[in-house]
């Protein structure tokens, strides 16, 4: 078994959030490698301050702390460590009844997606910058993912807004996934994808990746911001994790906010 820094791994059956468990042990000193795994969450929380629910014991819930030394504008890379990650570690894990494995993209900034559209994971990144300084260590950044395993079984499982919105990895494969296997292969893939935070050639390496791996390139979206939104075509992720939209000819740059792909003539 290959070394990784990801060998303290703490286990919960029931917790309120990992990425609140997390970021209080990061403020408490913990060194970067600590991964939080639940079987449940109570208060599991999502971007933009959602919720994010699944029922006990059928999905992946996971947090890791990193430390790393990221120039301000670069720190986006942590999430997009783990979204890669997630992704090869799927493509290690989970083979579709046809004996192929299953297709997955990244919908930007950083949901994992079927071919399809439907969500399958999301990834949360939150930091505490304050909370290290004084120990000498890099600032921590806790980046958790919630991958949808073997919840929903069905689409009947899922409240009928979500549904044809969100898919697990059961629904692709044709039968269940181990949720271990997943978990283990998640933790090796991670060593070399956050390995590669802290060269420039791994940073660029992490975005052409994240390029390659996006489905929003390309796409019809509509852009929602807080103070409202506008459509136009995705055109390219920056390597500062932007997404640029092309809006009747004119570039605008999108750091934050919600992305919808719309099918053409909706
Ligand atoms: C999203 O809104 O798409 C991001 C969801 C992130 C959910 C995961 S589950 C494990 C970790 N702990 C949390 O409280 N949230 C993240």
């Amino acid at each position: 078994m290959p070394e990784t820094r990801f060998v303290d791994v703490r286990r919960f059956e029931s917790i309120d959030s990992t990425n609140r468990y997390l970021l209080d042990e990061a403020r408490a000193g913990a060194p970067e490698g600590v991964v939080a795994v639940a079987d449940h969450q109570t208060a599991g929380r999502g971007r933009l301050g959602r919720t994010w629910e699944a029922p006990a014991g059928a999905n992946l819930l996971l947090s890791v702390l990193l430390r790393p030394l990221l120039a301000p504008e670069a720190r986006h890379l942590s999430t997009t460590a783990v979204a890669l990650a997630a992704v090869d570690a799927i493509a290690a894990v989970v083979i579709g009844a046809a004996g192929v494995g299953v297709e997955v993209g990244i919908k930007w900034p950083n949901d994992l997606v079927a071919s399809d559209g439907r969500k399958l994971a999301g990834v949360l990144a939150e930091a505490d910058l304050a909370s290290s300084g004084s120990r000498g260590l890099p600032d921590p950044v806790v980046v958790g993912i919630g991958i949808n395993v073997n919840w929903p079984a069905v689409d009947e499982d899922l409240s009928p807004e979500l549904r044809g919105a969100a898919v697990s990895l059961r629904q692709l494969a044709g039968g269940s996934v181990d949720r271990e296997t997943l978990l283990e292969h998640m933790l090796l893939a991670l060593e070399p994808r956050v390995s590669a935070l802290s060269t420039p050639e791994g940073r660029t390496l992490l975005g052409d990746d994240l390029r390659r791996q996006c489905t929003t390139i390309g796409t019809r979206v509509r852009v929602d911001l807080p103070d409202g939104s506008f459509v136009g075509t995705a055109v390219a992720v920056t390597d500062d994790g932007h997404l640029t939209v092309d809006v009747d000819g004119v570039p605008r740059t999108v750091v934050a906010g919600d992305v919808v792909h719309v099918r053409p003539g909706s």
